[in-house]
């Protein structure tokens, strides 16, 4: 693996060998123990987004590993004026060790790998949201023990966020299922991904159906950065598609939430479900910190100049 630029690219063995080495990054920072894996390398970091978790976590982590990372903002790059892809992945891939990229289209992300020399990490598309999924699954083997066999619930807007749930569900071994309304269903891609999987995912308007045994419920926003003109529309659309009461005691006792954040409470969201098991989403919103640096180290450590 060279790059991360959607977890399809990945196989299972690469995901559960970074999340191990994540596991024992967050042991090694927890207990003071240095781990400068990327001295002397330098992250650059590009946001078309905005972004708090992602910024902060890749730069601190970049930094506990012995590194320095640059936040690019497209505003200020000559990318934001149309200088091209091609041109701007090669003048970087002679200052940086590696790039970490928020923008919309997943080509560019695609196009950053193909032009340019070093890794590349998505760091959130309008297709896919693969360190966040990373993070997920670090949170939910944590809690739960293990990943094999759990099912994972997503109730929302077929999304990056749920297209990375199910490809990275899948992939791990867990059972996936999706309520989305009808026009807001995951990517095509990933739909035919999931075939491969038979009754290891179902995807359904039904919520309560869908929720019905699971171990972990996840839910995101129901607007995604650049659809803020939809927002009322999507409300309307979603009404119902909320993570509350009813859809936990449809769940498996002792369930337990995930929300990549941030979160708008009494709409995908309970003000108590969140407050409930705010303890599971804010380990989940830590563990950014550890699955990144882990991305970073398996990708980086071996291309030091
Ligand atoms: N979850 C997430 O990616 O958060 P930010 O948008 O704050 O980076
Ligand atoms: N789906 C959301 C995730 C934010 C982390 C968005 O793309 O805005």
């Amino acid at each position: 693996m060279k790059h991360l630029l959607k977890l399809s690219d990945w196989s299972k063995e690469d995901i559960l060998d970074t999340l191990n080495l994540a596991d024992q990054l967050k042991y090694e920072q927890k207990h003071g123990i240095a781990h400068h894996h990327l001295a002397g390398q330098t992250l650059g970091m590009i946001f078309q987004k905005s972004s708090t978790r992602t910024r902060v976590s890749f730069e601190t982590g970049m930094y506990q590993l012995g590194g320095q990372a640059l936040f690019l903002s497209s505003r200020d790059l000559q990318i934001g004026r149309g200088e091209p892809v091609q041109d701007t992945a090669r003048v970087l891939s002679r200052y940086l060790d590696g790039i970490m990229i928020r923008t919309f289209a997943q080509q560019e992300v695609e196009d950053l790998a193909k032009y340019g020399s070093i890794p590349i990490i998505n760091g959130l598309t309008d297709y896919c949201h693969p360190c966040q999924i990373l993070a997920d699954l670090m949170t939910i083997r944590e809690h739960k023990g293990s990943l094999e066999g759990l099912k994972l619930c997503y109730i929302g807007d077929g999304n990056n966020m749920a297209n990375s749930y199910i490809v990275g569900g899948l992939t791990v071994g867990m059972k996936v299922s999706i309520a989305c309304p009808n026009g807001y269903k995951p990517d095509p891609f990933v739909l035919d991904f999931a075939k491969a999987y038979g009754e290891n995912f179902s995807i359904s308007d039904n919520i309560l159906e869908m929720a019905a045994g699971a171990d972990v419920v996840c839910t995101d926003v129901w607007a995604s950065m650049g659809q803020e003109g939809e927002a009322e529309a999507r409300k309307a659309a979603f009404a119902g598609f909320q993570v509350n009461d009813a859809v936990m005691a449809a769940a498996n006792p002792g369930a337990m939430v995930q929300h990549c954040l941030p979160a708008h409470r009494e709409e995908e969201i309970t003000a108590k479900v969140f407050e409930e098991h705010a303890n599971e989403i804010f380990d989940e919103a830590e563990n950014r910190l550890h699955a990144q640096k882990a991305v970073m180290v398996k990708l980086m450590a071996a291309n030091r100049r």
